[in-house]
């Protein structure tokens, strides 16, 4: 019985040693020859849609989030703006220049929380693996600063996540770190309530006609996008959409108010960024 646990304690420490050695080994080997390896300014080079809806849905708390992010204008805010004003210039650098603070952001906070624990970056060369996450990753594209070290995982309690930018919506990353059963029922991951703040919203509840014609509680109200740090800022906000109101819609002035919401913090919006951005880099050795 001694000798069958010297056994198992040799084994595990040498399966110890040697993923540690490949954890060391590996960044080194697929370094290419040029020994370059792609800055985090590289990987997030092109801004993809589902950062720039985080601003759309966020836009309060992503001004406070992110480098530059007052001057990364949404394609909203562009529609009046002429091809050669210098803002559209701006606008592209400070959308650059955000994506790669949230990018970088998101991959320390998914680093410090731990959940490489649960979830693996390495989708396997193995038929049921691609069926389930889908391509698998080169060594070139592991060739970044944000695998460093590797987040290849310990276990897979939760699914891999190589592959997972684009796969849901920025809504759902949000309702799903704040609580993982709402969106996944009998899910283990853990809640992320330190993700979140308190904060004030402005919503309009539907009309009595809409919520009959619907069948829908008469109760029913929905967001405008922004949730403000206090209640103050967000009756301004309020007041600055009832003057927008047209005459001939006078009635829907009466049905804005303001109420508490929830919005991701900074680091919140950095984990949503991060998560979208999986899967997302190619290296250039492998585009054509
Ligand atoms: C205790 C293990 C555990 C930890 C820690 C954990 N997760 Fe999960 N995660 C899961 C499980 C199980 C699922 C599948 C069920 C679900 O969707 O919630 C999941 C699902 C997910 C999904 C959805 C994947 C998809 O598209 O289906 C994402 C994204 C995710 N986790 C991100 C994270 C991030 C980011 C962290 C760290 C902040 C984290 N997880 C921490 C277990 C975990």
């Amino acid at each position: 019985m001694d000798r069958f646990r010297f056994v198992i304690v040799v084994a595990a420490l040498g399966c110890f040693a040697l993923a540690f050695a490949l954890s060391g080994i590996y960044p080194w080997w697929v370094t290419d020859a040029k020994g370059h390896e792609a800055t985090v300014v590289e990987v997030t080079d092109v801004v993809s849609p589902d950062f720039k809806d985080v601003k759309e849905r966020w836009p309060v708390a992503f001004d406070r989030a992110f480098a530059g992010a007052t001057e990364a204008m949404t394609d909203k805010e562009l529609a009046g703006v002429a091809s050669d004003d210098p803002r559209r210039l701006a606008s592209e650098a400070a959308w650059k220049r955000a994506y790669a603070d949230a990018v970088k952001r998101g991959r320390d906070r998914y680093v410090a929380e731990a959940c490489w624990h649960c979830h693996s970056q390495y989708v396997r060369p193995v038929i049921g693996d691609t069926a389930r996450f889908g391509r698998i990753r080169s060594t070139d594209d592991d060739n970044n600063v944000l695998q460093r070290p590797v987040l290849w995982g310990t276990r897979r309690v939760g699914p891999d996540l190589t592959n997972e930018g684009g796969l849901r919506s920025n809504d759902w990353h949000a309702a799903h770190f704040a609580n993982p059963v709402s969106v996944s029922p009998g899910s283990v991951m853990p809640k992320y309530p330190w993700y979140f703040e308190d904060g004030w919203e402005v919503r309009r509840s539907i009309s009595r006609d809409v919520a009959k014609r619907e069948g829908v509680d008469p109760a029913t109200s929905y967001p405008y996008p922004g949730v403000h740090r206090t209640k103050a800022e967000a009756e301004a906000a309020m007041e600055s959409i009832r003057t927008n109101i047209p005459p001939v819609l006078e009635g829907e002035k009466a049905r804005l108010f303001v109420s508490p919401a929830k919005s991701p913090t900074a680091d919140g919006l950095a984990l949503i960024a991060y998560m979208q951005w999986l899967g997302t880099w190619t290296a250039p050795a492998r585009r054509n």
